[in-house]
């Protein structure tokens, strides 16, 4: 019989509420022979007061075991800023080589938009997840005085690129519309941009079937308003991604449902799925928080597994509760936990 081995990680706020009813779901979904086994860790915002610690090696070595990681939230307005994000999410990135951030926006019927009309809105960007500006290589000197020069280093190697723009462009061709757009910014980055573009173009030449283009990052923010279908698969560095993808997420239904994967292809490491949202501690412990986006995380993290019916069961789940939402009083986050397990069991 199989065995789902995943690690738990609620988090802070908010996350306790969602990673519960995504769990509800997951055990909901999941085939009779399929041994669920999970274990819960504690990092966050409580761990780090009590012990200093973020994410130790011990830790790592103990989440590596793992088939999966989910994870809801971490952050808390009593932490200093940056310490969590840099100590435990991108810590973990980084050791665990999660160098395809993969987010999917997808337009829900029923589901509001600020843009005009009801577009259609279907793509996934693929982020670059280990390098760009994200790897802490810089520095400041003169600090505090007004001579202070800080740099922040781009980090662009050619095995990081090929790999994400590969797995990119797989992406592209296993979906209906076989479409792939790079976004950079190369008429100014000339030295990261040619790098991405010169990649990108060698690359498309092993997928013919593939349509190919190329946005600055700039004009693709325009785009991501005024004509989000032109999208199908975008491939992006770090920062860029990281950027465009809360916009992705804003114009097709919001952070409540707005999922992610961190995800190392090669299954060397576990690969760790989140919600785009944070902790949101204004709303934590009220029930009041959407467990879809968290629920859509789950999604993801069986498809990566190769349980492809249940990802797609998850997602008609949610599909078809946010389309019977529409002039309804609004529930709890239980309560639309219990209501998407039905829907996946039935
Ligand atoms: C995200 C977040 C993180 C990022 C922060 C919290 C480090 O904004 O997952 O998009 O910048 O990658
Ligand atoms: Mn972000």
């Amino acid at each position: 019989s199989r065995s789902l081995n995943l690690a738990v990680i609620p988090g802070d706020g908010i996350g306790q509420e969602v990673v519960a009813q995504g769990l509800k779901v997951l055990s909901a979904v999941l085939p009779q022979d399929v041994k669920l086994e999970t274990k819960e860790y504690d990092f966050g915002a409580k761990r780090y007061h009590a012990t200093g610690e973020t994410l130790t090696e011990a830790d790592l070595d103990a989440l590596k075991r793992h088939d999966a990681i989910l994870l809801g939230a971490i952050g808390d307005p009593s932490v200093p800023s940056g310490v969590l994000e840099r100590g435990f999410l991108l810590k973990l990135r980084f050791a665990f080589d999660h160098h395809v951030n993969l987010r999917p926006s997808k337009l829900l019927p029923g589901v509001a938009t600020p843009l005009a009309g009801q577009p259609e809105i279907d793509f996934v960007v693929v982020r670059e997840g280990t390098e760009g500006p994200y790897t802490g290589n810089g520095g400041t000197i003169r600090k505090g005085t007004e001579h202070e020069v800080a740099t922040e280093v781009s980090v662009n190697t050619a095995f990081g690129v090929e790999r994400v723009v590969r797995d990119a462009f797989a992406r592209a061709q296993a979906r209906p519309r076989k479409k792939l757009t790079l976004v950079h910014k190369n008429n100014v980055l000339t030295f990261a941009g040619h790098l991405w573009t010169n990649i990108f173009n060698k690359v498309a030449e092993e997928f013919p079937e593939v349509t190919t283009d190329y946005i600055h990052v700039d004009a693709a923010t325009i785009y991501l308003v005024t004509d989000p279908a032109r999208f199908d698969v975008i491939v992006t560095d770090n920062l860029f991604g990281d950027i465009i993808t809360d916009l992705a997420a804003a114009v097709s239904g919001g952070i409540g449902v707005a999922a992610s994967g961190n995800i190392n292809p090669s299954g060397d490491f576990p690969s760790m799925f989140e919600p785009v949202h944070g902790s949101a501690p204004d709303i934590a412990g009220q029930g009041k928080a959407d467990p879809s986006a968290t629920v859509l995380s789950v999604a993801l993290l069986l498809r990566h597994l190769g349980y492809e019916a249940e990802a797609a069961a998850i997602e008609e789940a949610v599909s078809a509760d946010l389309a019977e939402r529409v002039g309804k009083p609004a529930r709890s986050t239980a309560e639309i936990g219990d209501a998407l397990a039905v829907r996946v069991a039935g």
